[in-house]
């Protein structure tokens, strides 16, 4: 049930759990500190125990809750904080104590983010910090409007309508308990501008550094259509969708969607399309390749979606 701004802080203290907006995509909120609340998103979701979830905050102030930092770890979160947050970037910091270890799926980090949602924030400036995974059950792409959250779990979960996430792919996921830093998840904030605005070298996760994200390791949503990228010289068959970016477009029918150059707005729609096309009983998602060159995080993340859906 859509519920309104009071509900959902008086539900959240109570030790329930809401679906909240954020920017990036809806999540699975509970207080950080109520352990109870924080085990159901991990049940209501089918989430293994040991993948982390993102603490959400809504200043900095609450950062001495939830993380403990030596003197330089503090001037790299209070540097990119300056800049990125609120934002759709997710530091991975060294955790406090006093966070439940189900938090932080026992590792001695804790990943925190500020959302650039105004709804997300006032909530969050009456609640305290929040957990709050995607909220799709384990399986299934996140949820980019609340109508999605309530396909996954019904009427029964409180949902806090906060309107389309105006991204539509998950937060950046930054390691910066060492340097050089790692991005352990891409998204639209990039290792090139983390550069420039740190001087600190910024990689990308490689395999080595996969089981300090212990959720990429995890199999990523498959729609039932088949999602693969598309060859203009093969047959085009029937039951598709086709989703282009370039205006050279296949001949005619209702399931084409042309973006048109328009990374931002496919990024906003990719999991809408995904569950879209499951509704449809469609066969096949079929999305142009994307510029192979390209240095554009925004196209980076895309990619890096598509390949996991794609299951290459
Ligand atoms: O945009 C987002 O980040 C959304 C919205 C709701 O904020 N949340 C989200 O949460 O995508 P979730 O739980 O679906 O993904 C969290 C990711 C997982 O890949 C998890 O493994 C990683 O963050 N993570 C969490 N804590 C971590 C830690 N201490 N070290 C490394 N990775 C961590
Ligand atoms: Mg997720």
């Amino acid at each position: 049930m859509i519920v309104n701004l009071n509900t959902a802080a008086f539900l959240l203290k109570s030790g329930d759990v809401v679906a909240i907006p954020t920017e990036t995509v809806y999540g699975l909120a509970a207080d950080a500190f109520q352990l109870q609340a924080v085990k159901k998103t991990f049940q209501m979701k089918g989430r293994p125990a040991d993948n982390p979830l993102i603490v959400h905050i809504s200043n900095t102030s609450q950062l001495s809750q939830i993380s403990q930092l030596n003197v330089e770890e503090r001037k790299r979160v209070e540097l990119l904080a300056s800049v990125f947050w609120p934002g759709p970037l997710t530091l991975v910091m060294q955790r406090s104590p006093q966070l439940p270890d189900l938090v932080t799926g026992g590792l001695s980090t804790v990943a925190v983010r500020m959302p650039d949602h105004e709804v997300a924030l006032q909530l969050i400036e009456r609640t305290g910090p929040l957990t709050a995974p995607s909220a799709n059950r384990s399986g299934r792409p996140s949820p980019t409007r609340a109508i999605h959250v309530m396909q996954d779990f019904g009427d029964g979960l409180a949902v806090l309508d906060g309107g389309n996430s105006r991204i539509g792919l998950e937060s950046s996921v930054l390691d910066i308990t060492q340097t050089p830093f790692v991005i352990l998840r891409k998204g639209v904030v990039g290792a090139e501008e983390i550069e420039r605005v740190t001087g600190t070298e910024t990689l990308l996760r490689s395999d080595r550094d996969l089981r300090r994200s212990p959720g990429t390791r995890y199999t990523h949503y498959k729609p039932e259509a088949d999602v693969r990228w598309l060859n203009p010289d093969e047959e085009m068959p029937d039951g598709s969708i086709f989703v282009m970016h370039t205006s050279s477009s296949p001949d005619g029918g209702d399931d084409i969607l042309c973006y048109d150059g328009d990374f931002d707005t496919l990024a906003r729609d990719l999991y809408d399309i995904f569950r879209t096309a499951d509704y449809q009983n469609k066969k096949y998602i079929l999305i142009e390749d994307l510029p192979e060159d390209s240095e554009n995080p925004v196209i980076q993340a895309l990619r890096d979606r598509i390949d996991r859906a794609a299951g290459s």
